[in-house]
């Protein structure tokens, strides 16, 4: 058997745990995988989050992240630190300097500096691999960047986030308000206990943005990437989306139009006997539309130790048999600049609730300002709440009502438009909700 691959991990908190344990459990069978040894052999870690679950006891202790990255006896660097700059970009620019494969999970570092760091890892003739970075345990890096690659992706989009799911998920089965989910998440350890990542959309736009540069080959651009979170999400919204035949998910998505890509996070109404309606809890999902293969979409755990650390070990397999792609699937210098759709493009069907004073002539009127902009109604029905109109979900100023209209096919602008004139005209009591429709 040849020599073993020498790896350095810095950061053992959740997954770089899992990544030791993993190591730990499995060395001889994964040697016989890669075709030679892989050793673990220097850890960094910042002393006061030292992971109980994992025993770094035998490991050389590099203290700084950078000076693990260059260290003459690893051959692999590994980095499960997290966050978009920082001690995680300098060392991961540090290790491709040195000629060191990287491996790392951190989607936030990749979403903004993927192409750049991509052509430093080419230009030095070594791996970058991230398939723990795009929902966890789910191997979808991979299936776009080889499996796939015969085919023109058209749309690529997926449940990126568990907590975001878990909390919809929660809203559904329990009629529960999302504050009240979210506090209850946090208690449990689901939620961060600064959840703006997730429930903000933030974290599946970093993930977003590396789909869509491995399906279309373009640029990561993640400041091209439109975003809604969830927090707008009230029971009277999965009330109505379950009446109306739909669930609430949050979604991210890449769609090839005419005028460039759509990239777009948001809450979205899939039809409730979809696939991916299907898919609760903590569980992600990834589906892609290829022309040749058709759609095609996994399932699985998109966070935790375990689920990510399978991940990890693949792509540091991957390196041990000496299996070393263009990160992006594509060299760097033909992955093409991005050019974005804008949003107010956008096509598609939308749900829009109103929270509509009771009076002579508001319906007509609303009416009126969809037709001005040309949106055709697929339905509309007054939407008594079942768990009454009272909550934290309006607000009261006399007697109103949940108004809930599907569209047919029409574009963002002329939602929006119609929406903020149905506004001015002093019809409804608070902000109109809207949530697209994905085609599925
Ligand atoms: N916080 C993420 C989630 C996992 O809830 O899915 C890490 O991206």
């Amino acid at each position: 058997m040849k020599n073993g691959l020498k790896v350095g991990l810095a950061g053992v908190g959740t997954v770089g745990g899992g990544l030791v344990k993993l190591l730990a459990t499995r060395g001889d069978s994964l040697a016989a995988r890669a075709g030679r040894p892989i050793e673990l052999v220097a850890v960094s870690t910042l002393a006061h989050r030292k992971n109980p679950d994992a025993d770094i006891s035998s490991f050389r202790l590099v203290k700084n992240p950078v000076a693990l990255a260059q260290d003459p006896e690893i051959d692999v660097f590994v980095e499960l630190m997290g966050g978009e700059g920082g001690i995680a970009k300098e060392s991961v620019e540090a290790a491709l300097r040195a000629g060191k494969h990287v491996v790392t999970a951190n989607k936030a570092l990749l979403a903004h500096h993927g192409y750049s760091l991509a052509t430093l890892a080419e230009k030095n003739g070594v791996a970058l691999n991230f398939e723990g970075a795009v929902a966890g345990g789910i191997p979808v890096v991979k299936v776009i960047r080889e499996s796939l690659k015969g085919n023109d992706i058209s749309r690529v989009y997926g449940i990126l986030n568990g907590t975001c799911n878990y909390i919809l998920t929660q809203m559904e089965r329990e009629g529960m308000a999302f504050a009240d989910v979210l506090k209850e998440a946090q208690k449990q350890g689901y939620a961060e206990a600064d959840p703006t990542f997730d429930i903000g959309g933030f974290d599946t736009a970093h993930k977003l943005a590396l789909l869509t540069s491995l399906a279309f080959g373009t640029r990561t651009s993640f400041d091209s990437i439109y975003i809604e979170g969830i927090e707008s999400i009230t029971p009277a919204d999965i009330e109505a989306a379950d009446d109306l035949g739909y669930r609430i998910k949050l979604l991210g998505v890449a769609l090839r139009t005419e005028s460039g890509i759509e990239q777009r996070v948001h809450p979205t109404m899939v039809p409730k006997q979809s696939a991916i309606a299907e898919v609760d809890g903590v569980s992600n999902c990834v589906a892609i539309d290829g022309d040749f293969v058709g759609d095609v979409m996994l399932i699985g755990l998109g966070a935790g130790g375990g689920p990510t650390a399978s991940a990890v070990v693949s792509d540091i397999i991957d390196i041990a048999r000496g299996h070393v792609l263009p990160p992006f699937g594509t060299r760097s210098k033909d992955l093409k600049p991005y050019k974005k759709a804008q949003m107010r493009a956008h096509e598609g069907g939308y749900y829009i609730r109103l929270s509509v004073y009771d009076r002579t002539g508001a319906f007509a009127a609303i009416a009126s300002r969809m037709a001005a902009q040309g949106i055709s109604i697929e339905s509309i029905v007054q939407h008594r709440s079942r768990a009454g109109l009272a909550g934290s979900d309006r607000t009261h100023k006399g007697s109103a009502a949940h108004v809930v209209m599907i569209t047919h096919q029409t574009t963002e602008a002329a939602v929006r438009k119609a929406l903020a004139a149905i506004e001015r005209d002093g019809h409804v009591d608070s902000k109109p909700q809207m949530i697209r429709i994905e085609k599925l």
